[in-house]
Protein backbone atom coordinates (compact mmCIF):
# COMPACT_ATOMS: atom_id res chain seq x y z
CA UNK A 1 0.00 0.00 0.00
CA UNK A 2 1.12 3.55 0.16
CA UNK A 3 4.61 4.64 1.11
CA UNK A 4 5.13 8.30 0.77
CA UNK A 5 4.40 9.52 -2.30
CA UNK A 6 5.09 6.37 -4.37
CA UNK A 7 2.04 3.99 -4.80
CA UNK A 8 2.52 0.16 -5.53
CA UNK A 9 1.24 -1.93 -8.80
CA UNK A 10 1.37 -5.69 -8.88
CA UNK A 11 0.81 -6.94 -12.38
CA UNK A 12 -0.15 -10.56 -12.87
CA UNK A 13 0.84 -12.20 -16.57
CA UNK A 14 -1.07 -15.02 -18.26
CA UNK A 15 -0.37 -16.30 -21.22
CA UNK A 16 2.45 -15.88 -24.19
CA UNK A 17 5.72 -13.66 -24.26
CA UNK A 18 3.87 -10.81 -25.68
CA UNK A 19 2.01 -10.37 -22.58
CA UNK A 20 5.32 -10.79 -20.44
CA UNK A 21 6.49 -8.34 -22.62
CA UNK A 22 3.95 -6.11 -22.54
CA UNK A 23 3.37 -5.87 -18.44
CA UNK A 24 7.12 -4.39 -18.76
CA UNK A 25 5.76 -1.75 -20.96
CA UNK A 26 2.62 -1.17 -18.24
CA UNK A 27 5.38 -0.88 -15.49
CA UNK A 28 7.91 1.46 -17.61
CA UNK A 29 4.21 3.62 -17.89
CA UNK A 30 3.15 3.68 -14.36
CA UNK A 31 6.64 4.73 -12.56
CA UNK A 32 6.62 8.17 -13.86
CA UNK A 33 3.42 7.73 -12.28
CA UNK A 34 4.62 7.45 -9.36
CA UNK A 35 3.93 3.01 -9.34
CA UNK A 36 6.52 0.58 -7.96
CA UNK A 37 6.13 -2.99 -8.96
CA UNK A 38 4.85 -4.38 -5.57
CA UNK A 39 5.61 -8.57 -5.45
CA UNK A 40 1.42 -9.21 -4.51
CA UNK A 41 -2.03 -7.59 -4.67
CA UNK A 42 -2.15 -7.21 -0.54
CA UNK A 43 1.04 -4.74 -1.17
CA UNK A 44 -0.55 -2.77 -4.11
CA UNK A 45 -2.77 0.16 -4.54
CA UNK A 46 -3.34 -1.02 -8.50
CA UNK A 47 -3.81 -4.47 -9.23
CA UNK A 48 -3.20 -4.83 -13.59
CA UNK A 49 -4.49 -8.44 -14.64
CA UNK A 50 -2.65 -8.69 -18.12
CA UNK A 51 -4.85 -11.93 -19.15
CA UNK A 52 -4.94 -14.45 -22.16
CA UNK A 53 -7.79 -15.39 -24.23
CA UNK A 54 -6.29 -18.05 -26.25
CA UNK A 55 -8.37 -21.22 -24.31
CA UNK A 56 -11.10 -21.35 -22.07
CA UNK A 57 -9.96 -22.18 -19.36
CA UNK A 58 -7.05 -19.27 -19.26
CA UNK A 59 -9.83 -16.29 -19.75
CA UNK A 60 -12.05 -18.31 -16.69
CA UNK A 61 -8.86 -18.16 -14.21
CA UNK A 62 -9.52 -14.42 -15.04
CA UNK A 63 -12.70 -14.39 -13.54
CA UNK A 64 -11.77 -16.21 -10.26
CA UNK A 65 -8.83 -14.05 -9.87
CA UNK A 66 -11.26 -10.83 -10.18
CA UNK A 67 -13.76 -12.08 -7.15
CA UNK A 68 -10.52 -12.69 -4.94
CA UNK A 69 -9.70 -9.02 -6.02
CA UNK A 70 -12.93 -7.71 -5.37
CA UNK A 71 -12.79 -9.22 -1.71
CA UNK A 72 -9.87 -7.25 -1.32
CA UNK A 73 -11.34 -4.08 -2.97
CA UNK A 74 -13.78 -4.38 -0.21
CA UNK A 75 -11.79 -4.89 2.55
CA UNK A 76 -9.53 -2.16 1.61
CA UNK A 77 -12.77 0.63 1.26
CA UNK A 78 -14.25 -0.58 4.89
CA UNK A 79 -10.48 0.24 6.07
CA UNK A 80 -11.16 3.87 3.86
CA UNK A 81 -8.77 3.38 1.21
CA UNK A 82 -9.05 1.26 -2.02
CA UNK A 83 -7.74 -0.45 -4.54
CA UNK A 84 -8.06 0.27 -8.33
CA UNK A 85 -8.45 -2.87 -10.22
CA UNK A 86 -7.27 -3.27 -14.09
CA UNK A 87 -7.92 -5.88 -16.49
CA UNK A 88 -5.36 -5.91 -19.50
CA UNK A 89 -4.41 -8.33 -22.56
CA UNK A 90 -6.41 -10.49 -24.73
CA UNK A 91 -9.75 -11.43 -22.34
CA UNK A 92 -9.98 -7.16 -22.10
CA UNK A 93 -9.86 -6.80 -25.42
CA UNK A 94 -12.33 -10.00 -26.47
CA UNK A 95 -14.95 -9.42 -23.46
CA UNK A 96 -14.63 -5.92 -22.04
CA UNK A 97 -18.45 -5.25 -21.89
CA UNK A 98 -18.77 -8.85 -20.30
CA UNK A 99 -15.80 -8.17 -17.68
CA UNK A 100 -17.68 -5.24 -16.61
CA UNK A 101 -20.76 -6.86 -16.29
CA UNK A 102 -19.45 -9.87 -14.42
CA UNK A 103 -17.41 -8.37 -11.93
CA UNK A 104 -18.34 -4.57 -11.53
CA UNK A 105 -15.42 -3.93 -9.25
CA UNK A 106 -13.37 -3.67 -12.21
CA UNK A 107 -12.31 -0.15 -12.77
CA UNK A 108 -10.18 0.08 -15.70
CA UNK A 109 -10.69 -1.97 -18.91
CA UNK A 110 -7.62 -2.00 -21.71
CA UNK A 111 -7.12 -3.70 -24.95
CA UNK A 112 -3.10 -5.00 -25.85
CA UNK A 113 -3.63 -1.70 -28.28
CA UNK A 114 -4.17 0.98 -25.74
CA UNK A 115 -1.73 0.11 -23.22
CA UNK A 116 0.06 4.06 -23.51
CA UNK A 117 -3.17 5.22 -22.59
CA UNK A 118 -2.99 3.73 -19.04
CA UNK A 119 -2.17 7.42 -17.40
CA UNK A 120 -5.65 9.02 -18.92
CA UNK A 121 -7.38 5.76 -18.14
CA UNK A 122 -6.08 5.45 -14.48
CA UNK A 123 -6.72 9.37 -14.10
CA UNK A 124 -10.57 8.82 -15.21
CA UNK A 125 -11.06 5.98 -13.13
CA UNK A 126 -9.49 8.07 -9.98
CA UNK A 127 -12.02 10.63 -11.11
CA UNK A 128 -14.93 8.38 -10.82
CA UNK A 129 -13.35 7.04 -7.38
CA UNK A 130 -13.28 10.31 -5.99
CA UNK A 131 -17.41 11.30 -7.04
CA UNK A 132 -18.27 8.00 -5.41
CA UNK A 133 -16.84 8.91 -2.51
CA UNK A 134 -18.12 11.85 -2.57
CA UNK A 135 -21.81 9.77 -2.97
CA UNK A 136 -22.56 11.16 -6.51
CA UNK A 137 -23.80 8.26 -8.51
CA UNK A 138 -20.80 7.51 -11.36
CA UNK A 139 -22.82 6.08 -14.66
CA UNK A 140 -21.46 2.66 -16.01
CA UNK A 141 -18.83 0.56 -13.88
CA UNK A 142 -15.45 1.26 -14.90
CA UNK A 143 -13.34 2.63 -17.53
CA UNK A 144 -13.01 1.15 -20.97
CA UNK A 145 -10.39 1.57 -23.64
CA UNK A 146 -10.81 -1.88 -26.18
CA UNK A 147 -10.28 0.36 -29.55
CA UNK A 148 -7.57 -0.34 -32.11
CA UNK A 149 -6.11 3.03 -32.12
CA UNK A 150 -4.42 5.06 -34.97
CA UNK A 151 -1.69 5.59 -33.18
CA UNK A 152 1.01 2.94 -32.53
CA UNK A 153 1.68 1.90 -28.93
CA UNK A 154 5.17 1.74 -29.67
CA UNK A 155 5.58 5.18 -30.68
CA UNK A 156 4.00 6.49 -27.01
CA UNK A 157 5.36 4.06 -24.74
CA UNK A 158 8.36 4.92 -22.63
CA UNK A 159 12.02 3.74 -23.73
CA UNK A 160 12.57 -0.08 -22.70
CA UNK A 161 14.99 -0.94 -20.87
CA UNK A 162 13.66 -4.16 -18.58
CA UNK A 163 16.89 -6.93 -18.46
CA UNK A 164 16.56 -9.76 -16.59
CA UNK A 165 19.58 -12.04 -16.17
CA UNK A 166 21.11 -10.68 -18.83
CA UNK A 167 17.87 -11.50 -21.34
CA UNK A 168 15.51 -9.46 -22.61
CA UNK A 169 12.45 -9.81 -24.92
CA UNK A 170 12.19 -6.99 -27.82
CA UNK A 171 8.60 -7.12 -29.50
CA UNK A 172 8.59 -6.13 -32.81
CA UNK A 173 5.55 -7.62 -34.42
CA UNK A 174 1.73 -8.08 -33.21
CA UNK A 175 -1.33 -8.85 -34.86
CA UNK A 176 -1.91 -12.07 -37.02
CA UNK A 177 -3.66 -11.95 -40.77
CA UNK A 178 -4.11 -16.05 -41.15
CA UNK A 179 -7.38 -16.41 -39.41
CA UNK A 180 -6.44 -20.56 -37.98
CA UNK A 181 -9.76 -21.28 -37.71
CA UNK A 182 -8.99 -22.58 -33.86
CA UNK A 183 -7.48 -19.02 -33.21
CA UNK A 184 -9.17 -16.24 -31.30
CA UNK A 185 -5.71 -13.79 -31.70
CA UNK A 186 -7.06 -11.87 -35.07
CA UNK A 187 -9.53 -10.64 -33.13
CA UNK A 188 -8.22 -9.34 -29.73
CA UNK A 189 -5.12 -8.68 -31.37
CA UNK A 190 -6.04 -7.41 -34.80
CA UNK A 191 -4.15 -6.87 -37.82
CA UNK A 192 -0.91 -7.79 -38.43
CA UNK A 193 1.63 -5.16 -37.69
CA UNK A 194 5.80 -4.91 -38.03
CA UNK A 195 7.36 -1.94 -36.15
CA UNK A 196 9.62 0.37 -38.45
CA UNK A 197 13.08 -0.79 -38.63
CA UNK A 198 14.99 2.35 -37.03
CA UNK A 199 12.90 1.67 -33.74
CA UNK A 200 13.02 -1.72 -33.52
CA UNK A 201 17.33 -0.97 -34.15
CA UNK A 202 17.41 1.24 -31.50
CA UNK A 203 15.37 0.08 -28.90
CA UNK A 204 18.32 -3.58 -29.43
CA UNK A 205 20.71 -1.44 -28.90
CA UNK A 206 19.64 0.39 -25.54
CA UNK A 207 18.58 -3.28 -24.35
CA UNK A 208 22.22 -4.51 -25.18
CA UNK A 209 23.52 -1.33 -23.32
CA UNK A 210 21.49 -2.17 -20.56
CA UNK A 211 23.13 -5.78 -20.26
CA UNK A 212 21.27 -8.00 -22.33
CA UNK A 213 23.69 -10.80 -23.74
CA UNK A 214 20.17 -12.39 -25.25
CA UNK A 215 17.53 -10.83 -27.00
CA UNK A 216 14.61 -12.96 -27.46
CA UNK A 217 12.08 -11.31 -30.68
CA UNK A 218 8.92 -11.71 -30.27
CA UNK A 219 5.58 -11.15 -32.51
CA UNK A 220 2.45 -13.64 -32.89
CA UNK A 221 3.75 -13.83 -36.14
CA UNK A 222 7.29 -12.88 -35.41
CA UNK A 223 8.46 -14.26 -38.93
CA UNK A 224 6.17 -12.62 -40.96
CA UNK A 225 8.12 -9.45 -39.92
CA UNK A 226 8.39 -6.66 -42.86
CA UNK A 227 9.12 -3.43 -41.02
CA UNK A 228 9.96 -0.12 -42.99
CA UNK A 229 13.03 0.55 -43.28
CA UNK A 230 14.48 4.63 -42.91
CA UNK A 231 15.28 4.68 -46.84
CA UNK A 232 11.81 3.36 -47.95
CA UNK A 233 12.72 -0.36 -48.43
CA UNK A 234 11.36 -3.12 -46.26
CA UNK A 235 13.27 -5.94 -44.27
CA UNK A 236 12.42 -9.24 -43.67
CA UNK A 237 12.97 -10.70 -40.37
CA UNK A 238 16.20 -12.45 -41.77
CA UNK A 239 17.70 -9.18 -42.37
CA UNK A 240 16.86 -7.84 -39.43
CA UNK A 241 18.39 -10.89 -37.33
CA UNK A 242 21.61 -9.83 -39.47
CA UNK A 243 21.86 -6.53 -37.94
CA UNK A 244 20.97 -7.19 -34.78
CA UNK A 245 23.41 -10.30 -34.46
CA UNK A 246 25.79 -7.57 -35.46
CA UNK A 247 25.65 -5.34 -32.15
CA UNK A 248 28.34 -5.06 -29.58
CA UNK A 249 27.68 -7.55 -26.78
CA UNK A 250 25.03 -9.56 -28.18
CA UNK A 251 25.67 -12.95 -27.91
CA UNK A 252 22.66 -15.20 -28.40
CA UNK A 253 19.74 -13.96 -30.07
CA UNK A 254 16.22 -16.07 -30.60
CA UNK A 255 12.85 -15.47 -32.15
CA UNK A 256 9.52 -16.55 -31.62
CA UNK A 257 6.83 -17.80 -32.70
CA UNK A 258 6.98 -18.27 -35.94
CA UNK A 259 4.47 -19.36 -38.93
CA UNK A 260 5.93 -22.65 -41.31
CA UNK A 261 4.83 -20.56 -44.09
CA UNK A 262 6.74 -17.27 -43.60
CA UNK A 263 9.97 -19.38 -43.56
CA UNK A 264 11.68 -17.97 -46.23
CA UNK A 265 14.87 -19.13 -47.88
CA UNK A 266 16.59 -16.19 -46.41
CA UNK A 267 15.53 -16.98 -42.80
CA UNK A 268 16.51 -20.44 -43.50
CA UNK A 269 20.27 -19.78 -44.54
CA UNK A 270 20.46 -17.41 -41.38
CA UNK A 271 19.96 -20.18 -39.39
CA UNK A 272 23.50 -21.71 -40.54
CA UNK A 273 25.45 -18.19 -41.01
CA UNK A 274 24.18 -16.06 -38.09
CA UNK A 275 26.24 -17.82 -35.27
CA UNK A 276 24.38 -15.71 -33.07
CA UNK A 277 20.85 -17.37 -33.43
CA UNK A 278 20.61 -20.08 -31.06
CA UNK A 279 20.07 -23.66 -32.63
CA UNK A 280 16.27 -23.90 -31.10
CA UNK A 281 13.46 -22.74 -33.38
CA UNK A 282 9.90 -22.69 -32.05
CA UNK A 283 7.63 -23.71 -35.16
CA UNK A 284 4.42 -24.64 -34.25
CA UNK A 285 2.76 -27.28 -36.91
CA UNK A 286 -0.36 -28.02 -34.91
CA UNK A 287 -1.55 -31.41 -36.52
CA UNK A 288 0.37 -33.85 -38.70
CA UNK A 289 -2.89 -34.43 -40.72
CA UNK A 290 -3.20 -32.46 -44.62
CA UNK A 291 -7.04 -33.04 -43.91
CA UNK A 292 -6.92 -31.34 -40.44
CA UNK A 293 -4.32 -28.52 -41.50
CA UNK A 294 -6.72 -27.88 -44.21
CA UNK A 295 -9.19 -27.07 -41.81
CA UNK A 296 -7.51 -25.09 -39.60
CA UNK A 297 -6.84 -22.99 -42.86
CA UNK A 298 -2.87 -23.31 -41.84
CA UNK A 299 -2.17 -22.89 -45.63
CA UNK A 300 0.12 -25.48 -45.74
CA UNK A 301 0.72 -29.51 -45.59
CA UNK A 302 2.59 -31.81 -43.63
CA UNK A 303 5.12 -32.41 -46.27
CA UNK A 304 5.80 -28.33 -46.49
CA UNK A 305 7.08 -28.79 -42.98
CA UNK A 306 8.94 -32.09 -43.20
CA UNK A 307 10.67 -30.21 -45.87
CA UNK A 308 11.18 -27.09 -43.66
CA UNK A 309 12.94 -29.28 -41.36
CA UNK A 310 14.93 -30.86 -43.33
CA UNK A 311 16.57 -27.36 -44.92
CA UNK A 312 16.74 -25.98 -41.68
CA UNK A 313 18.79 -29.11 -40.21
CA UNK A 314 20.59 -29.32 -43.80
CA UNK A 315 22.19 -25.85 -42.58
CA UNK A 316 22.17 -26.15 -38.71
CA UNK A 317 22.48 -29.80 -37.67
CA UNK A 318 22.27 -29.59 -34.31
CA UNK A 319 19.01 -27.53 -34.27
CA UNK A 320 16.74 -28.76 -31.92
CA UNK A 321 12.73 -28.28 -32.87
CA UNK A 322 10.24 -27.62 -30.32
CA UNK A 323 6.08 -26.86 -31.54
CA UNK A 324 2.73 -26.45 -30.50
CA UNK A 325 0.04 -29.21 -30.97
CA UNK A 326 -3.70 -29.38 -30.77
CA UNK A 327 -5.73 -32.49 -30.57
CA UNK A 328 -9.69 -33.22 -31.09
CA UNK A 329 -9.60 -30.45 -33.77
CA UNK A 330 -13.70 -30.83 -34.81
CA UNK A 331 -13.68 -33.82 -37.72
CA UNK A 332 -10.39 -35.15 -35.96
CA UNK A 333 -10.34 -39.06 -36.40
CA UNK A 334 -8.29 -41.47 -34.93
CA UNK A 335 -6.38 -41.70 -38.31
CA UNK A 336 -6.02 -38.07 -38.50
CA UNK A 337 -4.79 -38.36 -34.52
CA UNK A 338 -2.01 -40.83 -36.06
CA UNK A 339 -0.76 -38.95 -38.77
CA UNK A 340 0.52 -36.50 -36.19
CA UNK A 341 1.95 -39.19 -34.10
CA UNK A 342 3.87 -40.03 -37.20
CA UNK A 343 4.98 -36.93 -37.60
CA UNK A 344 6.52 -36.07 -34.24
CA UNK A 345 8.28 -39.54 -34.25
CA UNK A 346 9.74 -38.37 -37.83
CA UNK A 347 10.26 -34.98 -36.48
CA UNK A 348 11.87 -35.76 -33.61
CA UNK A 349 10.91 -32.56 -31.23
CA UNK A 350 13.43 -31.21 -27.95
CA UNK A 351 10.01 -29.94 -26.35
CA UNK A 352 6.56 -29.09 -27.33
CA UNK A 353 3.32 -27.50 -26.07
CA UNK A 354 0.13 -29.45 -26.75
CA UNK A 355 -3.61 -28.44 -26.10
CA UNK A 356 -7.07 -29.70 -26.20
CA UNK A 357 -8.88 -27.88 -28.72
CA UNK A 358 -10.68 -25.47 -27.31
CA UNK A 359 -14.08 -24.13 -28.84
CA UNK A 360 -13.58 -19.89 -28.91
CA UNK A 361 -16.45 -18.36 -29.76
CA UNK A 362 -16.41 -16.11 -32.67
CA UNK A 363 -13.79 -18.50 -35.06
CA UNK A 364 -14.98 -20.81 -37.31
CA UNK A 365 -14.14 -23.76 -36.01
CA UNK A 366 -16.60 -23.52 -33.16
CA UNK A 367 -19.41 -23.48 -35.44
CA UNK A 368 -18.08 -27.15 -36.62
CA UNK A 369 -20.68 -30.01 -35.83
CA UNK A 370 -18.54 -32.76 -35.52
CA UNK A 371 -16.96 -31.61 -32.31
CA UNK A 372 -14.29 -34.14 -30.61
CA UNK A 373 -15.39 -35.40 -27.28
CA UNK A 374 -13.81 -35.09 -24.16
CA UNK A 375 -12.46 -38.12 -23.34
CA UNK A 376 -11.09 -38.83 -26.96
CA UNK A 377 -9.09 -35.28 -26.52
CA UNK A 378 -7.76 -36.41 -22.87
CA UNK A 379 -6.70 -39.87 -24.46
CA UNK A 380 -5.29 -38.44 -27.39
CA UNK A 381 -3.48 -35.36 -25.60
CA UNK A 382 -1.87 -37.83 -23.25
CA UNK A 383 -0.70 -40.30 -25.76
CA UNK A 384 1.15 -37.48 -27.51
CA UNK A 385 2.36 -35.70 -24.52
CA UNK A 386 4.20 -39.05 -23.33
CA UNK A 387 5.71 -39.63 -26.57
CA UNK A 388 6.88 -35.71 -27.05
CA UNK A 389 8.24 -36.43 -23.09
CA UNK A 390 10.43 -39.43 -24.58
CA UNK A 391 12.19 -37.26 -27.39
CA UNK A 392 12.76 -34.75 -24.54
CA UNK A 393 13.89 -37.39 -22.12
CA UNK A 394 16.15 -38.46 -24.93
CA UNK A 395 17.51 -35.09 -26.71
CA UNK A 396 18.54 -33.93 -22.79
CA UNK A 397 20.36 -37.39 -22.43
CA UNK A 398 22.38 -37.52 -25.51
CA UNK A 399 24.07 -34.09 -24.41
CA UNK A 400 25.30 -35.61 -21.50
CA UNK A 401 29.36 -35.41 -21.54
CA UNK A 402 29.15 -32.23 -23.67
CA UNK A 403 30.22 -29.04 -22.31
CA UNK A 404 28.12 -26.13 -23.78
CA UNK A 405 27.41 -22.36 -22.58
CA UNK A 406 25.05 -21.54 -20.21
CA UNK A 407 23.29 -18.45 -19.57
CA UNK A 408 22.52 -18.39 -15.84
CA UNK A 409 18.99 -17.14 -15.36
CA UNK A 410 18.32 -17.20 -11.28
CA UNK A 411 18.97 -19.21 -8.21
CA UNK A 412 17.82 -23.01 -8.35
CA UNK A 413 15.16 -24.04 -6.21
CA UNK A 414 17.84 -25.77 -3.69
CA UNK A 415 20.59 -23.69 -1.78
CA UNK A 416 23.69 -23.00 -3.83
CA UNK A 417 22.27 -24.05 -6.91
CA UNK A 418 21.87 -21.84 -10.07
CA UNK A 419 19.52 -22.33 -12.92
CA UNK A 420 20.54 -21.34 -16.73
CA UNK A 421 19.93 -22.05 -20.24
CA UNK A 422 21.78 -23.91 -22.56
CA UNK A 423 21.78 -22.69 -26.32
CA UNK A 424 18.83 -25.55 -26.71
CA UNK A 425 16.73 -23.63 -24.18
CA UNK A 426 16.95 -26.64 -22.00
CA UNK A 427 17.18 -26.03 -18.03
CA UNK A 428 20.65 -26.38 -16.39
CA UNK A 429 21.20 -27.07 -12.91
CA UNK A 430 24.81 -26.00 -11.50
CA UNK A 431 26.57 -26.04 -7.89
CA UNK A 432 27.71 -22.20 -7.96
CA UNK A 433 26.76 -18.91 -6.22
CA UNK A 434 23.91 -16.84 -7.59
CA UNK A 435 26.93 -13.95 -8.53
CA UNK A 436 26.58 -16.39 -11.79
CA UNK A 437 23.30 -14.92 -12.63
CA UNK A 438 23.51 -13.06 -15.81
CA UNK A 439 26.32 -14.74 -17.30
CA UNK A 440 27.36 -16.83 -20.29
CA UNK A 441 29.36 -19.38 -18.57
CA UNK A 442 30.84 -23.13 -19.90
CA UNK A 443 29.25 -25.75 -18.23
CA UNK A 444 30.16 -30.16 -18.42
CA UNK A 445 26.44 -31.07 -18.61
CA UNK A 446 26.47 -34.30 -16.23
CA UNK A 447 23.04 -35.87 -15.84
CA UNK A 448 19.97 -35.61 -18.46
CA UNK A 449 16.25 -36.08 -17.26
CA UNK A 450 12.59 -35.33 -18.26
CA UNK A 451 12.69 -31.40 -18.30
CA UNK A 452 16.62 -30.48 -17.44
CA UNK A 453 20.49 -31.26 -16.94
CA UNK A 454 22.51 -31.50 -14.43
CA UNK A 455 26.38 -29.82 -14.74
CA UNK A 456 29.06 -28.72 -13.62
CA UNK A 457 31.22 -25.17 -14.17
CA UNK A 458 34.40 -26.32 -16.03
CA UNK A 459 37.13 -23.25 -14.80
CA UNK A 460 37.17 -21.85 -11.95
CA UNK A 461 35.07 -18.72 -11.47
CA UNK A 462 37.82 -16.16 -11.54
CA UNK A 463 39.08 -18.13 -15.21
CA UNK A 464 34.73 -17.68 -15.97
CA UNK A 465 35.06 -14.12 -15.22
N1 LIG B 1 -7.70 -24.41 -28.67
C1 LIG B 1 -6.56 -25.03 -28.29
N2 LIG B 1 -5.34 -24.53 -28.52
C2 LIG B 1 -5.26 -23.36 -29.15
N3 LIG B 1 -4.20 -22.62 -29.51
C3 LIG B 1 -4.65 -21.50 -30.10
N4 LIG B 1 -6.00 -21.49 -30.14
C4 LIG B 1 -6.40 -22.64 -29.56
C5 LIG B 1 -7.67 -23.23 -29.30
N5 LIG B 1 -8.78 -22.64 -29.68
C6 LIG B 1 -2.82 -23.05 -29.31
C7 LIG B 1 -2.10 -23.21 -30.63
C8 LIG B 1 -1.18 -22.03 -30.66
C9 LIG B 1 -0.89 -21.86 -29.19
C10 LIG B 1 -0.33 -20.54 -28.82
O1 LIG B 1 -2.13 -22.07 -28.57
O2 LIG B 1 -1.37 -24.43 -30.61
O3 LIG B 1 -0.02 -22.24 -31.44
FE1 LIG C 1 -3.56 -17.76 -34.32
FE2 LIG C 1 -2.93 -18.94 -36.65
FE3 LIG C 1 -2.43 -16.35 -36.30
FE4 LIG C 1 -0.98 -18.16 -34.96
S1 LIG C 1 -1.05 -17.92 -37.21
S2 LIG C 1 -1.87 -16.28 -34.10
S3 LIG C 1 -2.49 -19.75 -34.56
S4 LIG C 1 -4.43 -17.30 -36.36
Amino acid sequence: MSSGQRKGVFIRTYGCQMNVYDSDRMADVLRPLGYDLSPSPEQADLVVLNTCHIRERASEKVYSELGRLRDLKLERRREGADLVIAVAGCVAQAEGAEIARRQPAVDIIVGPQAYHRLPQLLAEAERKAAFRRAGKRVPGAGVLDTEFPPESKFDHLPEPGTVRAGSAFLSIQEGCDKFCTFCIVPYTRGAEYSRPVASVLQEARTLVSNGAVELTLLGQNVNAYHGEAVDGSTWSLARLLREIAGIDGLVRLRYTTSHPRDMDDDLILAHGDVPQLMPYLHLPVQSGSDRILEAMNRGHGRDHFRRLVDRLRGVRPDLALSSDFIVGFPGESDSDFDDTMRLIDEVGFAAAFSFKYSRRPGTPGAALDDQVPETVKTARLAALQALVAGQQHAFNRAKVGTTVPVLFAEPGRKPGQVLGKSPWLQSVYVEGPASLVGRIIDVRLTDGYALSLTGELIASLEEAA
